[in-house]
């Protein structure tokens, strides 16, 4: 007997709700079947189960949002099924489905956790109803965590500084984010913030006692990032003294964050993909298949578009990682975070140092005209160096950095030579990071250090100058 009626092939979608993934749990095939239909035609992910332990396993393994759950399943069912639910997964929105006549067990699973009942039989529209409802219920609950979050910091989003426009609307998409079990590619600059906003996405979310796990792909060698992502057996090569876990395994059940995730060699592109597809990994050496249950994060600083269509990244793992992505502006188009970031940076060095530090007027207007190509690291690091070159508790303009101060004075030369200018900078920075490297007898990671640029930056520049440094 089947309990719906009436499925509309042009149901409108719920706005949001392709951020859930809902999990449908009944033994009868036509009303799994037709849930499903009704609830992907609303936009869901759907997975379905046809018994509770079907549905145990789908809960340990998937990142899902709401659960449909039929009491009367054959064997373990009823309201102990709900509690095993609920305590597999306390955030997951429980509605039960109850047979007619028994509003008692329906009043006793919401005592017990669920959030709503529906009666069989039901029609389309109480369905659909009834999803609006989870929908809205988990977007509140979204929006509370966020507004929690911003109390606990004035500043922003738990350890992001920032209350530009721009930087509000990031965090309504990391929230949405955090709730959601897709891959995400985040893009920006280098020094925008990309690692503390993988790391932001893991720990606002409901695994965030699982593990996150960062690799960077742009540092390891290219022989040892497969075997530090899948593993390898005893005597898979020469050193293999023991069996080792891959970090893909490492991180189960909680986050890899692969950063830089352009500099991957084009042979491990393939292996990860197949990886995140088939949700299985075969250590270096092994013959056998190990099943892997992480949520990807990946950021690159790179246009992987361009190297998409120059062959030098594969389209499909492309289009895998950026099922959702989100660009972190650089610091000049957000230029009013500027004060918060410095007093923010200006506290910590303060309290390090058990000495209090302001900024002069001039210098904070020069650090706002400034247009900071290496973001909120070089902000950081310039507000380290002046604070290591002054005695007194204020910091002058010409304790900045002289980019920082100098480019200050250009500013107000209007020689309309922006061109020029720009080349000139380039090849500046050319010549500072190969002097740096030079002075400091070929110390490549040190160089980056002291220039404030991440490492993989500065192989990244290297490369582009052709150079053998
Ligand atoms: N909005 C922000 N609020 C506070 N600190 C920030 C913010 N953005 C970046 N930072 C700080 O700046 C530094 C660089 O950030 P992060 O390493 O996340 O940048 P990235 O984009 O990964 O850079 P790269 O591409 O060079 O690896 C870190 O010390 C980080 O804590
Ligand atoms: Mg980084």
């Amino acid at each position: 007997m089947t309990t719906l009626e009436g499925i509309a092939p042009t149901t409108p979608r719920i706005e949001g709700a392709n951020f859930l993934n809902l999990l449908i749990v009944d033994d009868e095939r036509s009303i799994r079947d037709a849930c499903r239909e009704i609830a992907q035609s609303l936009g869901f992910n759907t997975f379905t189960a046809d018994s509770a332990e079907h549905a145990y396993r789908l809960l340990e393994s998937q990142g899902i949002d709401a659960v449909l759950l039929d009491l009367r399943l054959p064997g373990a069912g009823g309201l102990e099924a709900l509690n095993q639910v609920k305590s597999r997964r306390p955030d997951a929105i429980v509605v039960v489905v109850t047979g007619y006549g028994t509003v008692q067990s329906a009043v006793q699973a919401i005592k017990n956790g669920a959030y709503d009942y529906v009666t069989k039989p039901f029609s389309l529209d109480e369905l659909k109803m009834l999803l609006d409802r989870v929908v809205n219920h988990l977007k509140l609950k979204t929006e509370n965590r966020m507004l929690r979050e911003k109390v606990k910091s004035k500043q922003g989003f738990g350890s992001i500084i920032g209350r530009s426009p721009e930087m509000e609307k990031l965090y309504r998409i990391i929230a949405k984010a955090a709730y959601s079990s897709h891959p995400v590619l985040i893009l920006g600059e280098s020094g925008t913030g990309k690692e503390l906003v993988a790391r932001s996405i893991h720990f606002s979310g409901p695994f965030r006692d699982k593990p996150f796990i960062p690799v960077d792909c742009g540092s390891l060698v290219p022989t040892l990032i497969e075997s530090e992502l899948f593993g390898y057996v005893k005597g898979a090569f020469t050193g293999a003294a023991q069996a080792k876990d891959g970090l893909l395994s490492i991180a189960e059940g909680g986050t890899i964050f692969l950063d830089e995730v352009g500099e991957l060699p084009v042979d491990l592109q393939a292996k990860l993909l197949r990886a995140i597809q088939e949700k299985e990994i075969r250590p270096v050496g092994s013959t056998k298949r190990i099943p892997i249950n992480v949520r990807i994060l990946a950021a690159t600083n790179r246009d992987l578009e361009q190297d998409v269509s120059q062959g030098n990244f594969r389209r499909d793992l492309y289009f895998r990682l950026n099922v959702l992505s989100l660009r972190i502006p650089p610091l000049r188009e957000r230029r009013q975070d500027i004060p918060m970031l410095a007093s923010h940076f200006l506290d910590r060095l303060s309290r390090s140092a058990g000495q209090e530090r302001t900024l002069s007027d001039d210098a904070m207007k020069a650090m706002l005209a400034y247009d900071w190509p290496g973001n909120v690291r070089e902000l950081e690091n310039c507000l380290e160096r002046a604070c290591a070159l002054t005695t007194g508790p204020m910091i002058h303009l010409g304790d900045l950095s002289p980019a920082v101060s100098n480019l200050n004075a250009s500013h107000t030369r209007t020689d309309g030579s922006m061109g020029s200018k720009i080349i000139a900078m380039a090849e500046l920075e050319k010549q500072t990071i190969l002097n740096a490297i030079a002075q400091l007898n070929g110390d490549k990671l040190m160089a980056a250090r002291l220039l404030g640029i991440g490492k993989t930056t500065l192989y990244r520049k290297l490369k582009e100058y052709g150079s053998q440094e």
